[in-house]
């Protein structure tokens, strides 16, 4: 018996990243697993990828209607969602007198709208099937406080790190578990966008910020996607079942809170 047997799980943003780490860790233990992705052409490579009843939905999350069909598509495929994952996320960064508006936009509408209202859908379906349900968010540690260089993504992650307490107070009457994982800095395609601003910014080489942000984690290094995947199976899973609202920090040592 695996410990997400007969589950469904709706990740987004899982074509890549730490979304498709938790999509194959889901179902290495059993779970269905949707792939749901702007990128659909990814979200079907990685879903072909995991295999095992897998599948690609087309989801943008500043989108109603997208998160409307690709809830739906999911619980008639899966007959139900047990758990959602809200992952997917912009980063971006500027100077505070460089922020531009379509910038701040953009992040607000896929970070903190895209987190609420996949998040709302979700949980629809969860209390009309009337079995509870986890639900997972993606805050950060940038979530935790400011810097200078990324006042939009932080503040985004704030924002996430709040609608997680109160979607959490509210939905657990229904049986319904909404929680957050605080990354630190974990290394992959989505830092090296990071970098490439830092080195814009800071007139860095490439590269440069990436050895710096790991050199300082008190574990040692900058994390990995997998260094996430056991908070991600302990909330999707029965051991978290007291655990209600809370934002947990992932982060080799970085943030204490
Ligand atoms: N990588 C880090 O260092 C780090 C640190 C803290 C928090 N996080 C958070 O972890 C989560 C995953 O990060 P990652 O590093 O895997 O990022 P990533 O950029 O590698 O992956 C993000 C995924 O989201 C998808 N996406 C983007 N816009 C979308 C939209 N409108 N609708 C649906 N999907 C969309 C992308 O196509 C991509 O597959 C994010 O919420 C991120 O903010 C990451």
């Amino acid at each position: 018996m695996k410990r997400l047997d007969g589950k469904a799980a709706l990740i987004t943003g899982s074509a890549r990243g730490i979304g498709r780490a938790f999509a194959e860790a889901y179902a290495r233990e059993g779970a269905r697993v949707a792939i749901a992705d702007i990128n659909i052409d990814g979200a079907r490579q990685t879903a072909d990828d995991i295999g095992g009843g897998a599948i690609a939905v087309a989801l943008d999350v500043t989108d109603q209607g997208s998160i409307d069909r690709a809830v739906n598509t999911v619980d008639l495929a899966f007959g139900g969602i047990d758990i959602l994952v809200n992952n997917a996320a912009l980063f971006d960064a500027a100077p505070v007198v460089e922020i531009t508006r379509e910038s701040y936009d953009r992040l607000f509408a896929v970070n903190v709208a895209g987190t609420l209202f996949t998040l709302q859908a979700a949980a629809r379906v969860m209390i009309a099937r009337g079995r509870g349900g986890r639900i997972i968010n993606m805050a950060s540690q940038a979530g935790r406080r400011g810097e200078p260089l990324v006042a939009v993504y932080c503040a985004t992650k704030a924002a996430v790190i709040s609608l997680t307490q109160s979607a959490g107070l509210d939905l657990i009457r229904h049986g319904i578990h909404v929680n957050a994982i605080a990354p630190g800095v974990v290394d992959g395609e989505h830092w090296d966008g990071v970098d490439a601003l830092f080195a814009k910014y800071e007139h860095r080489p490439l590269g440069e910020k990436k050895r710096l942000v790991g050199a300082e984690v008190p574990y040692g290094r900058m994390g990995t996607a997998e260094d996430l995947v056991g908070m991600a199976l302990f909330l999707a899973g029965p051991e978290s079942e007291y655990v209600v609202a809370q934002t947990y920090n992932v982060d080799g040592g970085n943030w204490m809170s």
